[in-house]
């Protein structure tokens, strides 16, 4: 059976896929703020902030189950598109946090798992954006911390290959999500982020890509046979 750690497991894409695994018959672990309404027994939830240093590590670590797994997957869903205006206009605090939970929490993670289920197979994969390869104005933090991240999983999908190990790394871009991020995005000043029309309009014209299609999506690229060690990957929705 397969054990699944998944980020942000309480909206969106993560609640979507927590939910299609537990279809799956794998056991969840779901770390996010907010817990989501289920008694399902294969359902493990961790009320954690990962914008805050790292203060849930140890917690995990003792708690993570150590059975015979044939898979162990690590999805870091979790992300914040805060703070989105310019430089000049930014808050410090909040550039720090939102960097611990893009792209510190992620790593953290990637480190735990390669070492606690060293013998395992490993599938990880971490959300990323058109927003690591192209800059917006007002996303500086959203956009660095995207292309931290997918570098990030270059350089764990690299050791992994020099070392032998099974494990293949992901960085799973899907376009733009009809969740509650861009709800939050469309609520942006022009004068801010000046692209706020352009989420506008996609969400007018039925254009934004349903959580589930990219969660069914994913689901199929880590289930790969030829996954190769890292996968730079973007979702091309149906028309
Ligand atoms: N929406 C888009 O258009 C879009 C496009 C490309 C990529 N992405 C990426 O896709 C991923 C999922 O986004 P989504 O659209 O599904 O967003 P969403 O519906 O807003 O969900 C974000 C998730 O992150 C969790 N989260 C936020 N802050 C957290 C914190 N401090 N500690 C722990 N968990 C936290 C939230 O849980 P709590 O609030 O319960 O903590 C929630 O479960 C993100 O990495 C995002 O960057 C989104």
């Amino acid at each position: 059976m397969d054990l699944v750690l998944i980020t942000g497991h309480s909206s969106g894409l993560g609640l979507e896929l927590a939910q299609a695994y537990l279809d799956r018959e794998a056991t969840v672990i779901g770390m996010s703020r907010r817990q989501i309404n289920s008694k399902n027994p294969r359902l493990y939830q961790f009320h954690f902030d990962l914008s805050r240093e790292g203060n849930w590590e140890d917690k995990l670590r003792e708690s993570l189950p150590r059975q015979d797994w044939s898979r162990v997957l690590l999805i870091n869903a979790a992300g914040t598109i805060a703070p989105t205006v310019p430089f000049g206009s930014m808050e410090g605090a909040q550039i720090s946090r939102a960097i611990e939970l893009n792209v510190t929490a992620p790593l953290r993670l990637m480190n735990i798992v390669a070492t606690v289920y060293k013998d395992k197979t490993l599938r990880i994969v971490n959300v990323s954006s058109g927003a690591a390869k192209k800059p917006y104005q007002g996303w500086s933090v959203y956009c660095s911390s995207k292309a931290a991240l997918e570098m990030a999983s270059r350089v764990l999908a690299e050791e992994m290959q020099a070392q032998g190990r099974d494990v293949r790394v992901i960085s799973y871009s899907p376009g733009p999500l009809d969740t509650a991020m861009q709800v939050e995005l469309r609520k942006k000043k022009v004068e801010d982020f000046p692209e706020v029309e352009r989420f506008i309009k996609l969400h007018e014209e039925g254009k934004l890509v349903s959580p589930k299609l990219a969660a069914n999506d994913m689901m199929e690229q880590i289930d790969r046979k030829d996954l190769p060690y890292f996968l730079d990957y973007k979702l091309t929705p149906p028309n």
